[in-house]
């Protein structure tokens, strides 16, 4: 029973937060802001031009009064003819006229002044605001603007008059007030219509922002092949869509490796556990002799060993990845550490032919290092170039010491690697020739281990090569790196 009033509660606030609402807000508010400053700066226009065009009539008008007064005093027609024909020949803007001698008798009056105008309050008001017209409301309530003053008569002036004129504004008035009637009908209907339109408009401007969420709703790992369209979008979203697509490009690629990766390494372990299977059921399918067993066994742990490296390698990968990994760093000289090498894999080389030498370096070149991670990197690099160098061919191991590097370099005369394939060589499992490393036992981590090592020593790895000339593999260290 309580859901009603706590869902509308809480609908309100989330609206407030949505971008819909504070762009339409946003809009509304302005226009609305303007629409004001424009209408009410017209009217303070409008009504300024007005009152300046009454007051220059009544300018004028009383100009022509005193000069007539000055220059033809006894001209009483054409007097007659301005203050008593000549205002009710018009339809709009009646003025009223009414000239008074010395004491204060009126001489002419314009016909109809005294049914609109109260001459005492005129006479009064205007005394106080002299020189100046100032408003007055007439008789039946209409509006008018009341001047007065006093004109020589005659030149030289024999004596001196006043003129008191009031003009008709009611039409005036009646404009003004109908401007601000549909001011506010104005600002009423578009307090209405500017949220709606800008709503509207809202509302178009996100689609492209709901349709991107909506993409990225519908990806999973199943779909990463889905892109958004982003044709026909504004410049910003066009940019946010494709920043969205590369990193969909990306993901893609990851999930892909991962997914040949994993692949790979069922693979990898399905063939040593079916030759000790089949091997093993071969032997039991009749009597064998006790040497036919050992035989059996001698394979069997063959695979074994080979299946626990796979598997150690594959938990080394692993491990290695890990933030957490710790390196047992020590003082290392790379010289001696590649003589080591060299030693261990001596016979190995000399079995195949292949001569095997480690350069002295010229200086002591060491570093605060793993050794025995640096040992195994060194070895998987040496044992490559032995195994794709043919008979007669030569492995050569050299360091140096170029200001804060050191550059180990293990190069090979042996049969290269394709120019094709030299960029997915550090890649796990990857192999130049699957079918040939097979038999050689090579299961292509050995140079994703390097990698890994050169990494969590703050290094790197690059390989090189030529078909059919040889390969150098460069690893670099930095001994100002801080590990
Ligand atoms: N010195 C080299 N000369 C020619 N080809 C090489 C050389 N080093 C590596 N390769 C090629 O690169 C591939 C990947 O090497 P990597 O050391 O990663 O794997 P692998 O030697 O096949 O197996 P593993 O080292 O795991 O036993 C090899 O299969 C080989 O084809
Ligand atoms: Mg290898």
């Amino acid at each position: 029973m309580s859901l009603k009033p706590n869902r509308s509660s809480r609908l309100a606030p989330r609206l407030r937060r949505t971008l819909a609402f504070r762009l339409t807000a946003a809009y509304s508010i302005a226009g609305l802001l303007l629409l004001l400053l424009g209408t009410v700066s017209l009217y303070i226009v409008l009504r300024a031009e007005l009152e300046r065009s009454t007051e220059l009539f009544l300018a004028d008008k009383l100009h022509v009064l005193r000069t007539m007064l000055r220059e033809r005093p006894n001209d009483e027609d054409g007097l007659r003819e301005e203050i008593e024909l000549e205002s009710a020949a018009r339809r709009y803007q009646q003025f009223y006229i009414r000239l008074l001698d010395e004491r204060g008798a009126p001489i002419l009056t314009t016909p109809g002044m005294a049914q609109r105008l109260d001459f005492a309050e005129l006479a009064n008001r205007t005394r106080s605001h002299p020189g100046r017209s100032i408003s007055m409301v007439g008789r039946n309530g209409q509006a008018f603007r009341v001047a007065s003053a006093s004109a020589e008569v005659g030149s030289p002036p024999t004596g001196s008059d006043t003129i008191q004129i009031a003009i008709d504004i009611s039409q005036e008035e009646e404009l003004l007030a109908r401007y601000r009637f549909w001011f506010w009908a104005i600002l009423l209907i578009t307090a209405v219509l500017f949220p709606l339109a800008g709503y509207r408009i809202a509302r178009h401007g996100i689609r492209p922002v709901e349709q991107i969420a909506a993409t990225a709703r519908r990806i999973t790992s199943t779909n990463l092949r889905e892109r958004i369209q982003a044709e026909g979008y504004p410049l910003e979203l066009a940019s946010l869509a494709g920043t969205f697509n590369e990193m969909l490009d990306r993901l893609e690629e990851s999930f892909e490796r991962i997914s040949r990766f994993s692949a790979d390494i069922a693979h990898d372990l399905r063939t040593p556990v079916n030759n000790i299977r089949g091997e093993a059921e071969v032997a039991l399918a009749r009597a064998r002799t006790v040497e036919e067993y050992r035989e059996v066994l001698e394979s069997s742990l063959e695979e074994a060993v080979r299946l626990s490296d796979l598997i150690g390698d594959l938990l080394f990968l692993a491990r290695a990845e890990s933030p957490l990994t710790e390196l047992h760093l020590e003082k290392v000289n790379v010289g001696e550490l590649l003589t080591t090498v060299r030693d261990y894999y001596e016979a190995t080389a000399a079995d195949a032919g292949v001569s095997l030498t480690a350069v002295e370096p010229a200086g002591a070149a060491s570093a605060s290092l793993d050794r025995s991670l640096m040992l195994r990197a060194v070895s998987n690099l040496v044992s490559n170039a032995i195994a794709h160098t043919p008979k007669g061919g030569s492995v050569t191991l050299a360091v140096s010491a170029a200001g804060p590097e050191i550059r180990i370099e293990i190069r090979d005369t042996g049969r290269g690697i394709p120019a094709e394939a030299l960029p997915r060589v550090f890649d796990r499992f990857f192999r130049v020739d699957p079918s040939r490393s097979q038999i050689s036992g090579g299961t292509g981590l050995g140079l994703a281990i390097v990698q890994s090592i050169m990494a969590l020593h703050d290094g790197s790895a690059e390989i090189g090569s030529q078909l059919g000339c040889g390969t150098i593999v460069t690893l670099r260290i930095h001994t100002a790196a801080k590990r």
